[in-house]
């Protein structure tokens, strides 16, 4: 599901990248700050913090070995570095951070208390914990459109819908962060707009594999992914002709502090 960086990169890495500057703001990273990113992925965050702050320095972390190849492979900036790793047993020791963020990955985590747990672990007492996940039962229309059509082509696959998926409603992560012990808890909407050229734009990076919906669609055979495109071809553009089109994306984001007294 996440094995090729640049598959990555063309589905999902170029939304991730117009998101990751409002996890930025919500999460006040400040000038100096040490950061963690968790689930990585191909480091778009890292990237986005290097860009937004020039004296912070970030350590992203993620399981997927090509993933953190190709972050690390992207910059020679000592001030960002990646490693292989998983969000439930960071090897960093306590009160490492002053920030620990999550965008887009912690729903993937298997236990994601026990990533929060150790985000709040690794950060400073007065740090900050801050995670966003897509609204994947309604605001990210991307994935919600694509889940609608392949769900109403072969009803078997419902439960497979990543609306299903843990901490995309609202209301959640809020939840998750005041069970974890953080404090002064936020939860925000981060709302970006995703422009497609054309159908093609949208429809050929599910092909990649990359993803819930993009390894549903790789492992279809030939007709019924033509099949599908064809459905999601006419609910985008009717039966006219191919244009550009704009479909909206909703993230559900928190922030929490790590109680000053608690360690
Ligand atoms: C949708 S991608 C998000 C990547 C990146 N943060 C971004 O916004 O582009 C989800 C990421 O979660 C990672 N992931 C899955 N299980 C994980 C775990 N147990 N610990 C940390 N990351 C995990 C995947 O490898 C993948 O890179």
């Amino acid at each position: 599901m996440f094995s090729s960086a640049d598959a990555y990169e063309r589905f999902m890495g170029r939304w991730s990248r117009r998101l990751a500057p409002a996890l930025i703001d919500l999460a006040d990273v400040g000038a100096g700050a040490e950061v963690l990113d968790v689930g990585a992925g191909t480091g778009v965050l890292a990237f986005a913090v290097r860009e937004a702050i020039a004296t912070a320095r970030v350590t992203g972390v993620d399981p997927s070995a090509d993933y953190v190849a190709h972050a690390a492979g992207a910059s020679a900036d000592p001030r960002v570095a990646f490693e292989v790793g998983d969000a439930r047993q960071l090897r960093f020791a306590t009160a490492s951070f002053d920030r620990a963020l999550s965008l887009l990955a912690i729903n993937f985590v298997p236990e994601p208390a026990a990533a929060v747990a150790e985000m709040a672990r690794v950060t400073r007492p007065g740090g900050v914990v801050a995670a966003a996940v897509w609204d994947y039962g309604g605001g990210m229309e991307m994935l919600r459109v694509f889940w609608d059509h392949a769900v109403a082509e072969a009803p078997a696959l419902a439960s497979r819908d990543e609306a299903h998926l843990p901490l995309c409603r609202q209301g959640e992560l809020g939840a998750l962060w005041r069970a974890a012990g953080l404090v002064d808890v936020v939860e925000a909407p981060l709302t970006i707009e995703l422009g497609f050229a054309s159908f093609d734009d949208y429809w050929a990076p599910f092909l990649l594999g990359q993803g819930p919906a993009g390894a549903h669609v790789a492992a279809l055979p030939a007709a019924r992914q033509a099949a599908l495109a064809d459905r999601l071809r006419r609910h985008l553009l009717g039966d006219g002709p191919d244009r550009p089109f704009e479909l909206g994306g909703r993230a559900w984001a928190v922030r929490g502090t790590v109680a000053p007294s608690s360690r």
